[in-house]
C-alpha cells in the first residue's frame, strides 16, 4: 500500500485545550479539526507520529507499546498543560517492522514497550484534534539528538519503505514548528529573516518540489532555529520520497516560532 496522508502539524500549548486558545492560533485550530475530517475520511489502520517533544539523547525510540494511556502534565509548561488524559491503541506489529528495517540498515533503532512511558506534549495536543475518537492506532517516534539530518532522513527513508510494503494503510504526522527561535510573548511572530526563510520551505512544499525542501534544510534549520534542529522535517521528508501534492490548511505564531498545518497526498 501507499502511505495515505503525510501531515505537519503543530503542538504550541496554547492549543491543547481549544476553549482557551487565544485567537492568533484559530487557524491552526480549525485546520487540524479540517485535517481530522481527511483522516476519517482516509480510515487509516494506524497513524505514525514523530514528536518534537520526544528527545531522545541516542537512539531512535519507536513506541510499540499495544495500549497508550496516560495524564499528561508537561514538565516545561504545567501551567498550560495540566492533567490531561490521553488513551490511544498501538500497533505493536507494525512498530516491531519499523524497528527491524531500521536495525538492518544499520540504524540505533529501539523498540519501546512500556505501559508506564508517559507521551510528551508534542504527541498528545496535535492528537487531541487529529484522533478526537481514539480509536487508531498510534505509533510515536523520537527525534535522535546524536543523529544528524542526513542520519534522520534515512531513518525516514526505511520508515517509508516498510509503509509501502506494508498491506496496512497508513497515515504519518511530524510534529513540530518551522522557525522556532524562542522568545517571551506568545503572540510574537518570527523575525522577517525568519518568515522569509520559511516562507521559501513552505513554496518548495507548496511545489511538491521536496528534493529542494530537503536540500534547503540544513542551512534553514541553522539560520531560523527551526525546532528540534530540522530533525522532524528530515524524517517527514525521508518518509515521504516521491511525489505528493500538499495542501496548506493554517498558520500560527508562537513566542517566535512558525507553525502550520499541512498534509501531502500521494499523487
Ligand atoms: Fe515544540
Amino acid at each position: 500500500m501507499t502511505i495515505e496522508l503525510g501531515m505537519l502539524v503543530p503542538h504550541t500549548p496554547r492549543m491543547c485545550h481549544e476553549d482557551k486558545a487565544p485567537d492568533f492560533l484559530r487557524e491552526l485550530v480549525q485546520g487540524m479539526h479540517e485535517v481530522a475530517s481527511v483522516i476519517e475520511t482516509v480510515k487509516p489502520d494506524a497513524l505514525l507520529l514523530v514528536s518534537c517533544h520526544w528527545m531522545s539523547s541516542f537512539h531512535h525510540f519507536v513506541d510499540a507499546t499495544p495500549e497508550h494511556k496516560g495524564v499528561l502534565t508537561a514538565f516545561e509548561c504545567p501551567e498550560l498543560i495540566s492533567d490531561v488524559p490521553y488513551y490511544h491503541p498501538g500497533d505493536e506489529e507494525l512498530a516491531s517492522q519499523l524497528v527491524e528495517a531500521g536495525q538492518n540498515a544499520g540504524l540505533p533503532v529501539v523498540k519501546v514497550n512500556d505501559p508506564t512511558y508517559v507521551w510528551d506534549y508534542g504527541t498528545v495536543v496535535p492528537l487531541r484534534y487529529l484522533l478526537p475518537k481514539g480509536n487508531i492506532p498510534v505509533i510515536d517516534l523520537s527525534v535522535c539528538w546524536a543523529a544528524n539530518l542526513e542520519e534522520t532522513y534515512l531513518w525516514g527513508q526505511q520508515i517509508g519503505k516498510v509503509l509501502r510494503e506494508s498491506n496496512k494503510r497508513v497515515v504519518f504526522a511530524s510534529s513540530g514548528a518551522l522557525s522556532h527561535n524562542l522568545i517571551r510573548g506568545p503572540h510574537f511572530m518570527p523575525t522577517l529573516a525568519e518568515q522569509a526563510l520559511d516562507n521559501q520551505f513552505l513554496e518548495y512544499l507548496h511545489q511538491n518540489d521536496l528534493s529542494s525542501a530537503w536540500k534547503m534544510l540544513p542551512q534553514y534549520a541553522r539560520a531560523a532555529g527551526v525546532e528540534s534542529g530540522g530533525r522532524h522535517l528530515a524524517l517527514l521528508l525521508g518518509v515521504l520520497e516521491g511525489s505528493y501534492q500538499s495542501q496548506y490548511y493554517g498558520y500560527g505564531q508562537s513566542s517566535g516560532s512558525a507553525n502550520v498545518v499541512m498534509t501531502f497526498k500521494p499523487q
